[in-house]
C-alpha cells in the first residue's frame, strides 16, 4: 500500500449514478469511453443500491491527466475522490481498462476494496505486440489530433450477435468515443501500457472477487478470465454466452446480476 495519497495529482470527481444506502458499488470504465458506459447497468440496480462512477484519468469530456501515464496515480486519485465524497470502502468493479485500474486500486489500497469485480479485463501485462500497437495509437491520435485511429473500436469489440440484436450498438459507442479528447486517450495507451502483471493481487484482493467475461470477447479472452480464476480459487466465474468486449452495454442485465450478487457477498449480514 502506498504511504500517502499523492496530494498534488489532478483531482477527479465521484459521479453518483444512483443513490441509495449500504455498501456502494464503484463502476471503471473501459478505453475508449467513459463513465457513461455504465448507465444501461445502474438504471438495472435494485432501488437502494449506490452506484458510483468516474472519468479515469485521460477520459470523458472534461478530461484532465498527470504529467506521467499510470495507472498507479490514477487508482490514487480515484480513491482520493472517494474519500472526499465520504465513503471509505467501496464494492470496485472495472470493465477492461477499468478492471485493470480496479487491480491498482486493490494493490495500492486495499483497506478500501470491499469486493472486486474484473469484467471484461486481465490481469496479466502487454505483450510486446500490444505495446507496439500502444504507442503506434498514440502517436497516431496526437499527429491526427483526433481520436479516429480508435474510432473502429466501436464495431470491433462487441460482438456480431450483439450488433445484429442491437444495431445501434456501434453508433452508440462511437459516440461515446467521439467525446473523448486525444490527447487524453493516448495517455491513457501509455498508462495501460505501464501497467505490471499483477495477477497476484487477484489472490490476495480482500473481499469476494467476481470474473465475468463474454464469451466471444477476442480483446481480453475467456482464457484471461480462467487465468484470473486459477489464481483466485474462490472467485466466480461468469462467461456471458454471445457477448463481446463491452459486456456491460452489450448484456447489461446480466452484468447487473452478477454485480449484485458480488455485492451481496461483500455485505455480511
Ligand atoms: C478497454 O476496453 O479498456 C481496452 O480495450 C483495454 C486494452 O486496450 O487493453
Amino acid at each position: 500500500m502506498t504511504e500517502r495519497l499523492a496530494e498534488d495529482l489532478p483531482p477527479l470527481e465521484i459521479r453518483t449514478l444512483r443513490q441509495g444506502h449500504g455498501q456502494p458499488v464503484l463502476l471503471l470504465h473501459a478505453f475508449p469511453v467513459d463513465h457513461r458506459m455504465w448507465s444501461p447497468v445502474a438504471q438495472l440496480f435494485p432501488a437502494g443500491q449506490t452506484v458510483l462512477a468516474i472519468d479515469s484519468y485521460g477520459a470523458g469530456h472534461d478530461a484532465v491527466w498527470p504529467e506521467t501515464p499510470s495507472l498507479d496515480l490514477a487508482a490514487d486519485a480515484v480513491v482520493s475522490a472517494l474519500h472526499r465524497a465520504g465513503f471509505d470502502r467501496a464494492v470496485v468493479a472495472g470493465l477492461s481498462m477499468g478492471g485493470y485500474l480496479a487491480l491498482a486500486i486493490a494493490d495500492r489500497h486495499p483497506d478500501v476494496v470491499a469486493g472486486l469485480g474484473l469484467l471484461d479485463t486481465k490481469s496479466t501485462a502487454d505483450t510486446p505486440e500490444a505495446l507496439a500497437n500502444r504507442a503506434r495509437s498514440a502517436e497516431a491520435m496526437f499527429a491526427e489530433r483526433s481520436v479516429n485511429p480508435v474510432l473502429g473500436m466501436a464495431a470491433s469489440l462487441p460482438s456480431p450477435e450483439s450488433i445484429r440484436k442491437d444495431p445501434g450498438l456501434t453508433s452508440r459507442v462511437e459516440e461515446l468515443i467521439l467525446r473523448q479528447q486525444p490527447e487524453g486517450l493516448a495517455w491513457c495507451q501509455r498508462a495501460m501500457a505501464a501497467r505490471p502483471d499483477r495477477t497476484g493481487v487477484v489472490t490476495v484482493a480482500p473481499g469476494p472477487v467476481l470474473v465475468l467475461v463474454g464469451s466471444e470477447d477476442r480483446t481480453t479472452p475467456v482464457s484471461a478470465s480462467e487465468h484470473m480464476v486459477v489464481a483466485r480459487r474462490d472467485a466466480e466465474l461468469v462467461v456471458v454466452p454471445d457477448v463481446g468486449h463491452l459486456s456491460a452495454l452489450e448484456a447489461p442485465q446480466a452484468v447487473t446480476d452478477a454485480l449484485v450478487g458480488l455485492i451481496e457477498r461483500s455485505s455480511p449480514v
